[in-house]
């Protein structure tokens, strides 16, 4: 895909502040610092579009970026930040919760898990939320730049089954900053918007 303009549209925390029209929409969900952020840039040949950060929790409400006018990424609240209050986490919590359960215009949801770790408990709810709500279940790991081939082989093995995965459930690892798997995301993408 030849994507030829993309921008912020708004921040919002309620339904009342996404925007209000019909283009398809595809969400990123995961944790805090995971590369979410990263992975629209680079999706999206845009250094700085989504902010990116070190510090983890810099993504809290939902983002959404039009492209080409023709469809939008929405970047999801980060979960799983340790650094803050229960009651911030609750929010956070119905944020995302909101907009998964009660956006039309939402198509498919990508999970971005950190190839390095195994899925951590918010990892497994947030897949099974996912699912639950009627979407594929596409996982995307990320940072794959971290560790070698073989490590990959192997991580990919714990994402599946920590995540509980259908055998053909599609697993894609990306790195941003190495650029790669980018194409696949999109062929991905492309099917999805195809079907
Ligand atoms: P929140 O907005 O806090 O939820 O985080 P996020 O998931 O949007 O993460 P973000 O894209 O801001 O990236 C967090 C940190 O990880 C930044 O320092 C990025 O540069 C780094 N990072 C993201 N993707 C990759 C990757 O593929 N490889 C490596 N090595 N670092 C990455
Ligand atoms: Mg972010």
């Amino acid at each position: 895909m030849k994507i030829k303009k993309s921008a912020f549209v708004i921040s919002a925390v309620s339904p009342a502040q996404y925007p209000q029209d019909a283009l398809p929409e595809i969400a990123f969900a995961g944790r805090s610092n995971v590369g979410k952020s990263s992975l629209i840039n680079m999706l999206l040949n845009r250094r700085g579009l989504a902010k990116t950060s070190s510090t983890p929790g810099k993504t809290q409400t939902v983002n959404f970026y039009d492209i080409d006018e023709i469809f939008r990424f929405v970047d999801l609240p980060g979960y799983g930040f340790a650094k803050v209050s229960k009651a911030q986490k609750a929010t956070w919590g119905k944020v995302i919760e909101t907009y998964l359960k009660s956006r039309e215009n939402l198509l498919e949801v990508l999970q971005l898990v950190d190839i390095r770790h195994k899925p951590s408990q918010e990892d497994k709810q947030m897949y099974a939320w996912i699912k639950s709500f009627g979407f594929n279940g596409i996982v995307v790991a990320t940072k794959a730049d971290k560790l070698s081939r073989n490590q990959i082989a192997q991580q990919k093995k714990v994402i599946r089954k920590e995540l509980d995965m259908a055998p053909d459930a599609i697993l894609i690892c990306i790195s941003s900053s190495e650029r790669t798997g980018k194409y696949e995301v999109w062929d991905l993408l492309n099917a999805i918007f195809e079907a």
